[in-house]
């Protein structure tokens, strides 16, 4: 039911592993892809620069050869001929002339070929770190755009090299693969030719079944090494995404003394790398040699066929040169090709794993017929809203919520009653199994997830922030906030006492996931970004669990404050933080219990009387905190 473009996954699905063919399709349609659009007159340039390139490599030889022939006729001719007149002497330095002439193309020729690449490599290294640019922007926007779901069970350090290679392999393709061996069959096919033309089909038969010997050689190894290397990468990634989720937990890591079991975990990973690295070294080292052998056999057949043809008069003595030296010069690409090959087989499998996390399809996406969000006061709906994580029991079973416009609800129950989930939902974070969540009559699976998430806000369970600034994760809901409304929800979330205290204010850098911070004041910050961000729905996951009594009761009024208008839902252990809902609900193993106000509840004398009883008696909250806009007393 959900929308789904099918035809990516299946192409996806369909394509082997790291094939040249798909590969090429993929970097063409790169090429052509509007926002590629700007360069093609560079592509059009380059394109041009290469194939005279490969026009002037296939005629330098037969210039040289040329030359040659020129000067041993005059040498055959001279040796007879010392008796000659004048007219013969002139025609004679005629003949030099044009010898020289012949050398003197033959060298530009040659400059030209080399030259003309290497015009076309600077004119294209734009175009070329654009697409990968371009790659590693799509791949991040995507990857971006999956579910929580596929965040939860990502690798991190993993997934940042398959973009970071990914993109990189998009960059060489362009230069190896169109500009290396998409020429270097072009200038076979010239030279073969050339050769058959003006010196034998020999010459070509012999050029062709080298090449061809040489190729499929190299093709079937290297499809061997590939897998060397796969292993290799593997492993690689295995010990980069190892490391960092050790460093990530270092303070889990030290705590359990468990430093030597992670480096163990490291070295089991590493060693597994290094094994395949020296096998694909090893290997490396037997393609290359047969590589030689193969080539330098065409040499000596070319050699030995042109010499005895020159032996015999039917060639020339600059004939023998100039073959033997087109057949050296489509080796040199070749040599190159030997190597650019690995590379690109490689590089067409680290594409391949950008374009397999590029067709993964986000489980929660935007129906195509998706409306924004039309808000009437942020009114809140469960319908027998069932949903399951993957493979567990139910942890949100048959729920139904009706919460009205601009009303505080809390929810209460065990740890792993649910309640999280239930907040999840509401978010569209998973979509639920059965049933439907609405917001002001309206399912939210056919909003669009942007208006959805507009008109929400979130202090979620455990505040994570981005390593910046103080300043820069609070005005994270809304960048454009100003210095004296920033200043207002440090007051009100308690932090402006904090932040003033601190050398560098607002400016201080909190650490990767905030660690430099105490959780309570990493829940203040939750708690300040959430109230900025000025939402029509406040959603609150036990947001001052992490406090002392006096400043969760701060924090509270706060919350209550700013709850004040707008439709608040808030998940809590301490049931004194939401005694004075409208309404309480009350979840027990993925089901509404019960429901009620406290007093209600309390009059029930069910689940929720006995955790109010329990912890009343631990004395830990024998009251309800005051809040300001409260009319009646609760219990
Ligand atoms: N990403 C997940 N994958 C699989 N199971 C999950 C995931 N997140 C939560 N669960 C499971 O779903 C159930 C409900 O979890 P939830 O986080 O909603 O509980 P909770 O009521 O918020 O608990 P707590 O009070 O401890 O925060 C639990 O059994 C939990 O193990
Ligand atoms: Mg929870």
């Amino acid at each position: 039911m959900r929308p789904l473009p099918t035809d990516t996954e299946a192409e996806a699905k369909s394509a082997p592993q790291g094939s040249l063919g798909t590969t090429m399709l993929r970097l063409f349609a790169l090429l052509a892809s509007p926002e590629m659009a700007k360069w093609r007159f560079r592509m059009g340039v380059a394109l041009g620069l290469t194939i005279l390139a490969k026009l002037f490599a296939v005629s330098a030889p037969v210039f040289f050869g040329d030359g040659i022939n020129l000067i041993s006729r005059h040498v055959g001719s001279g040796e007879g001929g010392n008796s000659r007149d004048g007219a013969a002497a002139a025609a004679l330095s005629g003949i030099a002339g044009t010898f020289a002439l012949a050398f003197i193309a033959y060298a530009v020729a040659r400059f030209m070929s080399v030259g003309a690449p290497q015009l076309r490599d600077a004119l294209f290294a734009p175009v070329s770190q654009d697409a990968q640019r371009l790659t590693a922007v799509k791949a991040f926007a995507h990857v971006q755009g999956l579910s929580i779901g596929y965040h939860q069970t990502k690798r991190t350090g993993a997934l940042n090299r398959i973009i970071e290679r990914g993109a990189r392999a998009v960059d060489f393709l362009m230069r190896f693969l169109i500009f290396n061996i998409a020429p270097t069959l072009l200038e076979l096919v010239l030279a073969a030719g050339v050769l058959s033309v003006k010196y034998g089909w020999e010459f070509a038969a012999i050029a062709i079944v080298t090449v061809a010997i040489y190729m499929a050689l190299t093709w079937s190894v290297t499809e061997w090494r590939v897998k060397i290397r796969r292993t290799m990468n593997e492993a690689d990634n295995e010990a980069s995404a190892r490391a960092v989720d050790s460093l990530i937990n270092f303070e889990t890591v030290k705590a359990f003394a468990a430093e030597r079991r992670e480096s163990e975990a490291f070295d089991g990973a590493m060693t597994r790398y290094a094994r395949a690295a020296a096998r694909s070294q090893s290997s490396l080292a037997l393609l290359n040699g047969t590589q030689a052998l193969i080539m330098n056999g065409g040499l000596l057949a070319m050699a030995l066929t042109a010499g005895w043809k020159a032996w015999n008069g039917v060639l020339q003595p600059g004939d023998v040169a100039a073959v033997t030296m087109i057949l050296m010069n489509i080796y040199q690409p070749l040599n190159i090709l030997g190597w650019a090959y690995r590379e690109i087989k490689q590089g067409a499998v680290d594409m391949e794993r950008v374009y397999e996390t590029l067709a993964l399809k986000p489980e929660v996406a935007d129906a195509p017929d998706a409306q924004p969000l039309h808000l009437a006061g942020g009114a809140v709906r469960f319908e027998t809203v069932s949903f399951t994580h993957d493979g567990r029991s139910r942890s949100v079973n048959g729920v139904n919520l009706d919460i009205p416009a601009g009303s505080f609800v809390g929810i209460c129950g065990p740890s792993g009653a649910g309640k999280s989930t239930v907040l999840r939902l509401l978010f569209r974070f998973y979509d639920p199994d059965t049933g439907r969540v609405e917001i002001d009559g309206q399912d939210i699976a056919h909003l669009t997830q942007e208006s959805l998430r507009e008109a929400l806000g979130l202090v979620p369970q455990d505040v994570v922030l981005f390593n910046d600034t103080l300043r820069s994760n609070i005005v994270y809901g809304r960048p454009d906030a100003s210095e004296a409304e920033i200043r207002d929800v440090l007051e009100r979330a308690r932090l402006a006492d904090f932040v003033d205290a601190l050398p560098d204010g607002l400016e201080t850098r909190v650490g990767e996931r905030g660690l430099k911070l105490s959780g309570g004041e990493k829940q203040r910050v939750g708690v300040a970004r959430a109230i900025l961000k000025n939402p029509a729905i406040l959603v609150l996951d036990e947001a001052t669990s992490a406090l002392d009594s006096q400043t969760e009761t701060d924090v509270q009024m706060a919350l209550a404050e700013a709850a004040r208008g707008r439709t608040t839902v808030a998940v809590a252990h301490r049931l004194s933080t939401i005694a004075r809902a409208d309404r309480i609900f009350v979840l027990d193993e993925g089901r509404v219990a019960e429901s009620g106000t406290h007093a209600e509840l309390l009059a029930r004398e069910g689940l929720y009387a006995a955790m109010w009883k329990r912890q009343s008696e631990a004395g830990e909250d024998g009251k309800v905190i005051a809040f300001p806009a409260d009319t009646g007393v609760v219990h």
